[in-house]
């Protein structure tokens, strides 16, 4: 049709105009400046600002580092793999700091500085997320990196280019706990299968006998202090030097008891050069119920500001009220130790988006747990929280 009633002129001046674009578009790449390159690890470490109040702004050429390929990967976060919809979406979201910028971490530089030293995370899953994001963003700058588990780790990584260790001790309460079953006949009574002791005063085997072992490490417990975990047929009984603590304490009460004796410990048993960080709590994101009435997280935006006291201030008694009221707690016993707080609560608390929610990898897995609206897809946000580790790690080991 075209060729039929086009005009001879524009005939004429249609052939170069296609070869101008064709030679364009292939010369073009070749002559633009070439990727940039990573960034040296003595460039200027923004100065001191509060990381942790900003806002999310999208960039449409922001792209993760690592893939669903990345080795540490966990099934049931891998995102990717799983089919989760909008992750060039999700990950489009960068923090922006209020009153400073907040780069990406340079990899090799950042792996350069820690060179022959070991990072440790303990606490539960929610730091072994987090712990996988950070192995997946160092792996960019030593593809070498080997799985590594000694020490009571749990899951780590070995990067052989800088002698650098990774890990993470799984210590859900922190605390030491074991199952009690019931033995005599009163207490089965009352429906009580046994009990779970928690004592108060003694670290969890698990990451008893790291403390002269890391160079830096990053502590966080809370998810598992709620009734769904220790319903009351299975309730955690706490002990203090070896004797039952009288009268019994609720849940929280307890928290606290552990949170009194851990922190003194970390500050006793850890020698100071020592650099601590604690997590503070990660938000949930469940609509329309609790994990096992059907609450879910299938958003593609992340929260207005304006929605974030709604679901998180404790006085509307929501859903996912607990991370404000646990963070409380925690400040107020970290208060006047060497722990810096990693405040990541708010900042998380906007993407109500980047949760696996549905895409869990397994068949049956939503119908049997629920959506997952508790970790995090990876990539995701807590490549953020790498951001904002590694930076602050820097201030510490280079400004001292
Ligand atoms: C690797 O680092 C560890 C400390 O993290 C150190 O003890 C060891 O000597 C280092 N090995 C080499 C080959 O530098
Ligand atoms: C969750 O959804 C299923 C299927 O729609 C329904 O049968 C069940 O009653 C719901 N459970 C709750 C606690 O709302």
């Amino acid at each position: 049709m075209a060729s039929k009633f086009t005009p001879p002129l524009f005939k004429f001046l249609l052939i170069p105009t296609c070869l101008l674009i064709f030679l364009y578009s292939t010369l073009l790449p070749l002559l633009s400046p070439p990727p940039p390159k990573p960034q040296p690890s003595n460039h200027p470490i923004p100065s001191p600002c509060n990381l942790f109040n900003g806002r999310w702004e999208t960039d449409p050429n922001r792209k993760p580092t690592y893939d669903d390929t990345c080795p540490f990967q966990r099934n049931a976060w891998n995102c990717l793999r799983n089919g989760r919809e909008n992750m060039g979406r999700i990950n489009s979201w960068k923090w922006v700091p209020e009153k400073c910028d907040l780069p990406r971490v340079d990899a090799l530089g950042f792996l350069g500085l820690m060179r022959g030293k070991r990072i440790g995370f303990v606490g539960d899953s929610l730091n072994e997320n987090f712990l996988v994001a950070f192995l997946c963003v160092l792996r960019g700058a030593d593809l070498g990196a080997k799985k590594w588990k000694r020490k009571g780790a749990w899951k780590g990584g070995y990067f052989p280019r800088f002698n650098v260790t990774v890990a993470y001790h799984r210590a859900v309460l922190l605390a030491k706990y074991e199952w009690q079953p019931t033995q005599s006949a009163v207490s089965n009574h009352n429906g009580v299968k046994g009990i779970y002791r928690v004592d108060v005063d003694i670290p969890a085997d698990d990451w008893a006998d790291i403390t002269d072992f890391y160079d830096v490490l990053v502590f966080n417990t809370g998810h598992w202090w709620g009734y769904d975990k220790f319903p009351k047929e299975t309730p955690l009984v706490f002990y203090n030097a070896g004797q039952p603590i009288v009268p019994p304490l609720q849940m929280r009460d307890g928290l606290k008891a552990v949170l009194e004796n851990m922190v003194p410990y970390i500050q006793k048993a850890f020698p100071r050069k020592t650099v601590k960080f604690w997590r503070l709590q990660s938000p949930r994101h469940f609509h329309g119920g609790e994990w096992n009435q059907n609450g879910s997280c299938l958003f593609n935006e992340p929260l207005e500001e304006l929605q974030l006291d709604l679901w998180f201030d404790p006085s509307n008694n929501g859903v996912n009220k607990e991370a404000r009221q646990l963070n409380e707690l925690i400040g107020e016993v970290l208060q006047g130790t060497d722990i810096q707080l990693l405040d990541f609560t708010h900042l998380s608390e906007f993407r109500a988006d980047a949760h696996p929610a549905i895409w869990l990898g397994k068949k049956d897995a939503v119908a049997i747990w629920g959506q997952d609206c508790m970790h995090w897809c990876l990539p995701g946000v807590p490549d953020t929280w790498v951001d904002i580790l590694s930076l602050l790690i820097r201030r510490r080991l280079e400004t001292g």
